[in-house]
């Protein structure tokens, strides 16, 4: 697939595969930032093909992710989300309101570690790890954090917008109801190996989840 043909839209009649959709949104990656004034995107692609071919892990300095910035890096050929999210973003995850939107908020499908099956799908509540893969047919989501009253969609909350089909996570990975997208996005095998550093890829000591074990990615 090319450049140029994956910015048109695929013919109705066709049934793209996950992998089409993969490409297709891979594209528009470099766009994302554009909406996120307050919460900038910084492209942050690893650029060791070697340790993204053996899937082995990537550490990220997360000291340099001011509150309400993501970056993306690259782990086992997917873009990983990784999101510093301030106190209010966390509070807004907890409120009755919010949950009942959700289409599984308590994370009982398997899409993440035990290590992060808790409210804010993470280890730490401030720093998000997820992997950036729409659970419908492998878009890769865009990062729309500013809670806005038409902006991608009414009453926007903040969060993840797929705009291949529309559906919609919250700023946990937390698909809504109503959307094509099954699961909640799926959260990476991953800790922190220090203060500064969180480590794509490798379970906490005494973990042995396998991301291979997750419903849908
Ligand atoms: Fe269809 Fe994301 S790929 S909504």
């Amino acid at each position: 697939m090319t450049l140029a043909s994956s910015q048109t839209p695929a013919p109705a009649a066709a049934e793209p595969t996950r992998r089409d959709f993969l490409y297709l949104a891979t594209a528009a990656v470099g766009t994302v930032g554009a909406a996120a004034t307050l919460w900038p995107l910084i492209d942050q692609m690893n650029p060791d093909a070697a340790t993204e071919a053996a899937a082995g892990p990537v550490d990220i300095d997360i000291s340099q992710i001011q509150p309400g910035q993501q970056i993306v890096v690259l782990w086992s050929a997917r873009p990983v989300f990784i999101v510093n999210r301030p106190k209010e973003a966390l509070d807004a995850l907890r409120t009755p309101a919010h949950l009942a939107l959700l289409s599984d908020p308590n994370s009982t499908a398997h899409q993440q570690p035990d290590y992060a099956t808790n409210w804010s799908r993470s280890i730490k509540p401030e720093i998000l790890a997820l992997v950036g893969v729409c659970t419908h047919l492998g878009c890769i989501p865009k990062f729309w954090p500013q809670p806005s009253p038409t902006e991608p969609a009414a009453n926007w909350p903040g969060g993840y917008f797929c705009p291949c089909h529309g559906s919609k996570y919250d700023l946990a990975g937390r698909v809504f109801v109503g959307v094509p997208a099954p699961y909640n996005l799926p959260v990476p095998p991953y800790h922190f190996p220090n203060d500064k550093t969180l480590r794509v890829g490798e379970n906490p000591p005494g973990s042995n989840f396998d991301f291979g074990s997750v419903l849908q990615v």
